[in-house]
């Protein structure tokens, strides 16, 4: 199943081999690095505690969980919004010109939505009390469906050629349905706060899928040396405790090693992940590898 948030670098499509790996009954599922949650939606476990220190993450989150229940609800909401901003919406009707089709065959989606959406951003940008609904929206018609602000806190994303469209809709079915019969703590910590604030125990479960030193996305930009230090010795501790975990990571991209990595995992067992990048070898070295450590 695919999360609702398109989220970069989202597991999805390595979620059944991750999964091969994950203990068959698992109490509290705890996933520091949560991102749009494709691994938690995949997952069964009791109850769930999920964290990410990105607030927007997490606030689109709770959008979508207080509207679990609500689904037409939401979708009359999202409605409103896509016609006072005058957007394309897909799944349920075909309002874009014929002509402007023509004139652009590839890109008529960015073409019609993008006086829209603009505005849509705007408004968002200069309003005081954030809708996390509308930057639901901005995400969902955004270039590349990313979620980036500048320095100033303004989102700046750029129109996509993409829109609400049949996929959204039943990702973000998927995901209600999926919500709605868990119990799940939301919270929006640093991952150093999140293992101090909670209890957990043998009988959980932790993974884990901190940004990568070694690539590049928005979120690796807050990644660096000494908080992958700190995170593989919080793995050590738990290890000591007897408590399980499994961690992702890409030990080599292109011509980097994550030596860092690659060295503590020498402790663990280190299980090869086939991924979906290209992978080619260079006079036998690996352009890509892809990884999940577990401590059991
Ligand atoms: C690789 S992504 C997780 C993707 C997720 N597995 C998915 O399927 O969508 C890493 C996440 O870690 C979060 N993150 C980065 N630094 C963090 C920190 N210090 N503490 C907690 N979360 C952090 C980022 O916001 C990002 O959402």
């Amino acid at each position: 199943m695919r999360s609702p948030l398109f989220y970069v670098g989202d597991k999805r499509k390595l979620i059944v081999e991750i999964k091969k790996f994950f203990p068959s009954n698992i109490r509290t599922f705890y996933e520091p690095f949560v991102g749009g949650g494709s691994v938690f939606m995949n997952t069964p476990a009791m109850q769930y505690v999920l964290n990410d220190i990105n607030p927007h993450v997490i606030s689109l989150h709770n959008l979508l969980c207080g509207f679990a229940n609500q689904q037409d609800l939401f979708l009359a909401q999202i409605k409103n919004i896509v016609n006072d901003y005058n957007l394309s919406f897909s799944f349920q009707k075909n309002n874009i010109p014929e002509d402007l089709k023509k004139a652009f065959p590839k890109t008529y989606f960015a073409e019609f939505n993008r006086k829209g959406y603009n505005q849509l951003k705007q408004d968002y940008n200069s309003s005081n009390v954030k809708a996390p609904l509308v930057l639901y929206l901005l995400l969902i018609y955004g270039f590349n469906r990313i979620l980036r602000f500048n320095s100033k806190g303004e989102f700046n994303v750029p129109v996509g050629n993409v829109d609400f469209n049949q996929h959204v809709y039943d990702a973000i079915i998927d995901y209600f349905n999926i919500v709605r019969q868990r119990s799940i703590l939301w919270q929006n910590l640093d991952f150093r706060d999140f293992f101090k604030k909670n209890r957990i125990t043998k009988k959980d479960f932790v993974y884990l899928d901190p940004p990568y030193l070694i690539t590049f996305s928005e979120y690796n930009k807050i990644w660096n040396h000494n908080l992958e230090t700190s995170l593989l010795s919080t793995l050590d501790e738990l290890d000591k405790k007897g408590i399980p975990f499994a961690i992702s990571n890409v030990t080599h991209y292109k011509n980097k090693t994550n030596e860092l990595f690659l060295k503590w995992s020498k402790n663990y067992s280190s299980h090869p992940i086939k991924s979906n990048y290209i992978s080619y070898h260079d006079n036998s070295i690996k352009s890509f590898n892809e990884v999940l450590v577990t401590n059991y």
